[in-house]
């Protein structure tokens, strides 16, 4: 590979590349990909073998320092996490302040960018304690923030965190849960979603990620970081997909055309239709993530004993997708978001928070860059260049 930083320095050089195709931004010992051979590792370690034997907590950990925990270590951290789940009761009034139907996507970024106000005394970059308890209340806090979104969306009361609970186990229950009566969590479910975050946690440089180390070059402080990288996250090409693959499935089953006709549609470029959750500018194989999602959803829609016509619709547009030419050719399979939102949904989460389970999925992988960036001492101040296409210069007229 070639170090065009030294190289423009040297020639003037400077390499045109939309969308950083070929353009890395930096170093980062995180997380591995071959998307050729559809191969996906963090730290090192393969996916598969991350998701059959950890939980979200413990790959947060590995993710952000490096290596596994101990069980010691583990157990302060999520104790840690349980300490501070609760919002600043003013906090929540901020949810008062919004339209009960705003997209709760929204929601997540303001609040996340408000808790910074919260935390004045704990914004700087260099003191390594406080960036620590930062990262700590983010992750306690998010889960929080996302299922009151949700439930303003209800029109429902917020519950309090249950810190006697699971990180996974007290987010199911304030989404579910109501002050009515007591809420039992479904292990199945629970299993499920656990594993569906850890599928979640990292991708290396993906839009949102480097969103967060473009702010964060900036010695912009953490919240401020992660409240960009929700909203990169947001945009349907990116995590917005898994939204809009619900979205398309029901299309389909609407429109009463053939899956075959939706693809020839697709094709045809009509209107600019993509088959969304398909297609990755990185995997040019199946996205192994989305083997283990696939696999996911049969077993939880089996617990559940639910039958989701939308899971039969995906299932026989990968089929017809994966023998076509047009999408062979382009080496278009699955992504990670093909299957989720069929799961989401059984689980009774409504399309809106899709994305949101996406974004908390992705925070300790967001952290990890973030933390990493600080540490490097080869890091700069994001700042691309441009190709001026603009007018020559030129007289102001004279009036
Ligand atoms: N459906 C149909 N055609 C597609 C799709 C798709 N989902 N994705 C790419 N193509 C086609 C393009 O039209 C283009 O065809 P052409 O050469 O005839 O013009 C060719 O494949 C290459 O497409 P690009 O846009 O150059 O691919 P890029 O790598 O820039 O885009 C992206 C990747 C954005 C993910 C794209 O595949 C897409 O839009 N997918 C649908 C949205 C989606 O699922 N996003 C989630 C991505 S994963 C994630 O963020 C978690």
């Amino acid at each position: 590979s070639i170090d065009f930083s030294t190289l423009t320095k040297q020639t003037g050089y400077t390499a045109l590349d939309y969308g950083f195709v070929n353009t890395s931004a930096t170093r980062s010992a995180i997380t591995y990909i071959d998307g050729d051979a559809g191969i996906l590792r963090y730290r090192g370690y393969p996916i598969e073998q991350v998701a059959a034997n950890s939980t979200f907590l413990e790959v947060a950990w590995l993710l952000i320092y490096g290596e596994l925990p101990t069980p010691d270590e583990l157990q302060g951290f999520d104790e840690r996490i349980r300490r501070h789940t609760l919002l600043h009761e003013d906090m929540r009034r901020f949810f008062d302040a919004l339209p009960h139907d705003a997209h709760p996507m929204s929601v997540l970024s303001s609040a996340v960018s408000a808790l910074s106000t919260y935390y004045q005394n704990s914004l700087s970059v260099r003191d390594p304690e406080q960036v620590e308890l930062s990262m700590i209340r983010l992750l306690a806090k998010l889960p929080v923030i996302a299922a009151y979104a949700h439930k303003k969306s209800l029109g429902q009361a917020f519950l309090y965190p249950d810190n006697s609970l699971s990180f996974v186990d007290n987010f199911l229950r304030l989404n579910f849960g109501t002050l009515a009566e007591p809420y039992e969590v479904n292990p199945v479910l629970s299993k499920a979603l656990d594993r569906l975050l850890i599928l979640h946690e990292d991708h290396e440089q993906n839009a949102s990620t480097s969103t967060v180390r473009m702010v964060g070059s900036t010695e912009a402080n953490v919240f401020a970081s992660i409240s960009a990288g929700i909203n990169a996250l947001y945009g349907p090409l990116h995590g917005g997909a898994n939204e809009a693959v619900l979205g398309m499935l029901a299309r389909i089953r609407d429109s009463g055309d053939s899956v075959a006709q939706y693809v020839e549609r697709v094709k045809n470029k009509e209107d600019g239709i993509r088959l969304m959750g398909f297609g990755h500018r990185v995997y040019k194989n199946y996205d192994p993530r989305a083997k283990l999602v696939k696999e996911s959803a049969n077993e939880v829609l089996a617990d559940l004993g639910v039958k989701d016509p939308l899971l039969d619709i995906a299932m026989e547009l990968e089929q017809i997708a994966l023998d076509d030419d047009y999408f062979k050719e382009r080496k278009l399979y699955p992504n990670v978001d093909f299957y989720t939102g069929v799961i989401y949904k059984a689980m009774g989460f409504p399309p809106r928070m899709f994305t949101v389970l996406f974004a908390i999925g992705r925070l300790p992988g967001w952290l990890a860059h973030w933390r990493e960036l600080n540490q490097d001492p080869a890091t700069k101040i994001g700042r691309p260049q441009q190709l001026y296409t603009g007018a020559a210069e030129r007289d102001w007229p004279q009036r």
